[in-house]
């Protein structure tokens, strides 16, 4: 069966459309992954001089991700944004994320120091769930920064959201988010004060780990046998 050639121009016109969409998402999709690739980069270079200067590697381990298009839509839906790029831009700041866990607290703060000292980069919001953890017991240290990319268009300001942290608080949160996405939020009571409970273990252990980390560097650099004497 033949279409008449008016819904023919309207299919096309529709398809049309669609593909401009989706040709303005891609482009709209890159420029975060530009700007959390740069953020990437500039977090490997302090962690390669770390080791190569300082002897000493701050970082454990770094994770990126892009959120995925139907989780923008949904974040879009929930709250309340004008569905267009720019409100997009302009409310959702965490499009690129990248984590980077460290081994103890004083790196998680000297890093983001480090970051956020470079000329490039702007720092939009800090969110210091270390000094104020939340009240399930989360903690780390969040901040929304602003890294220039340069395209052939020209050169844009990209958010990325870093949230800095260390081992003990990765594997907690890690575990919370399970837990949460399990129960759907309905979190029972029981697991809740557990999991406040574990937060404050973990707090304690970092406390204790940094601790020990120090008394043996310093025992390390006074008390050490010196080397036998080459003949
Ligand atoms: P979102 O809308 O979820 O992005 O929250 P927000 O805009 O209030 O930002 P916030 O800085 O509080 O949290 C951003 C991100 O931190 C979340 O997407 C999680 O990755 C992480 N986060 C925040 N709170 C918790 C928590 O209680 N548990 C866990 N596991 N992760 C959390
Ligand atoms: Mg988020």
């Amino acid at each position: 069966m033949s279409t008449a050639p008016v819904e023919d121009d309207a299919l096309n016109q529709t398809i049309t459309e669609a593909r401009e969409l989706r040709d303005e998402f891609q482009r709209f999709l890159h420029e975060y992954e530009f700007g959390m690739r740069e953020i990437e980069t500039k977090i490997s270079i302090l962690r390669d001089e770390f080791a190569h200067h300082h002897s000493y590697n701050p970082i454990e381990h770094v994770k990126s991700r892009l959120k995925t298009p139907d989780s923008i839509v949904e974040k879009v839906a929930r709250r309340g944004i004008e569905p267009d790029f720019d409100s997009i831009r302009e409310h959702i700041t965490d499009i690129a994320g990248v984590r980077v866990t460290c081994s103890f607290v004083a790196d998680v703060y000297r890093l983001f120091d480090l970051l956020t000292a470079q000329d490039d980069i702007t720092v939009r919001i800090v969110k210091d769930y270390i000094a104020r953890p939340k009240a399930n017991g989360y903690r780390s240290l969040h901040a929304i920064l602003e890294v220039p990319v340069f395209l052939s268009s020209g050169p844009i300001m990209v958010p990325v959201e870093v949230q800095f942290r260390t081992i003990a608080m990765d594997f907690w949160a890690s575990l919370e988010h399970k837990i949460h996405y399990k129960f759907q939020g309905q979190v029972p009571a029981h697991l809740v004060d557990s999991l406040t409970a574990a937060a404050d273990a973990a707090t304690e252990l970092d406390e204790r780990m940094e601790q020990l980390h120090r008394e043996a560097h310093s025992t390390t650099l006074t008390a050490l046998p010196k080397p036998p004497i080459e003949v």
